[in-house]
């Protein structure tokens, strides 16, 4: 892949730089047994109404779209979620750990690049996240799709980070870990990483990453190693 062009890595926030796992204990907790299935149910609702109210044209903002997954996630599940857990499991969501990787990578990467965030949630949302790891002031840039009242894989959203960042989108490196993004960026034009941090499947939607990594400290190496080519 050719990099010389490039001066702003931007980077998906949940499952690239946030781990959604950190909040798997909590899950045992309060669901017992039932904790695995509610958990990938969850996400899987959240991602699909993410997509459902941008084909609806009805936005509203990441973290309704998560409670309302959460909702349906337990429903499913015959599980009665009260206030408190659901109050319990959205803050929890707000301190996600980052992976190992994200904090060495981006001091590194930081020397050369501009950093930004593109993400499905909200501003708030984002910055609670990510204050809370202390990497908040590594980024130039945290780009919500709040702004945009749609969500990824939508052209307008990654267009964004082109406008954001007044740059062309052969200039931006997107990386995500979450195949669909990888695709839907790719498709807009950027440059794409896949973070492929769970040894995946990439999607069959005809568009390729340029470049896969394992994390992000294996993207900072790659990049430094091409630097001094
Ligand atoms: C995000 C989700 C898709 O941060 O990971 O946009």
């Amino acid at each position: 892949m050719e990099f010389k062009n490039i001066q702003a890595i931007v980077f998906d926030a949940y499952g690239t730089l946030l781990d959604i796992s950190s909040i798997d204990q909590l899950l045992k907790e309060l669901f017992g047994d039932k904790a695995n299935d509610i958990g990938s149910l969850w996400r899987k609702k959240q991602l699909e109404y993410t997509w459902l109210r941008t084909l609806m044209g009805r936005y509203v903002h990441f973290d309704t779209v998560t409670l309302d997954a959460l909702k349906f996630a337990c429903r499913y599940n015959g599980v009665d979620l009260n206030e408190k857990m659901a109050e319990t499991l959205m803050q929890a969501y707000d301190e996600l750990s980052i992976f190992e990787d994200v904090s060495p990578a981006l001091r590194k990467l930081m020397a050369r690049y501009r950093l930004a965030v593109l993400s499905n949630a909200n501003q708030k949302m984002l910055e609670n996240s990510l204050k809370h790891n202390k990497v908040h002031s590594l980024f130039e840039q945290i780009i919500s799709v709040e702004e945009a009242l749609h969500f990824k894989p939508k052209p307008v959203v990654y267009r964004m980070a082109e406008q954001q960042l007044d740059l062309k989108r052969f200039e931006i490196l997107f990386i995500s870990s979450n195949t669909w993004d990888v695709a839907g960026a790719k498709s807009f034009g950027l440059k794409v990483v896949w973070g492929n941090r769970f040894n995946g499947q990439m999607e069959e939607l005809s568009f390729e990453p340029d470049l896969i990594v394992a994390d992000l400290e294996e993207l900072a190496a790659h990049l430094i190693l091409k630097e001094n080519d």
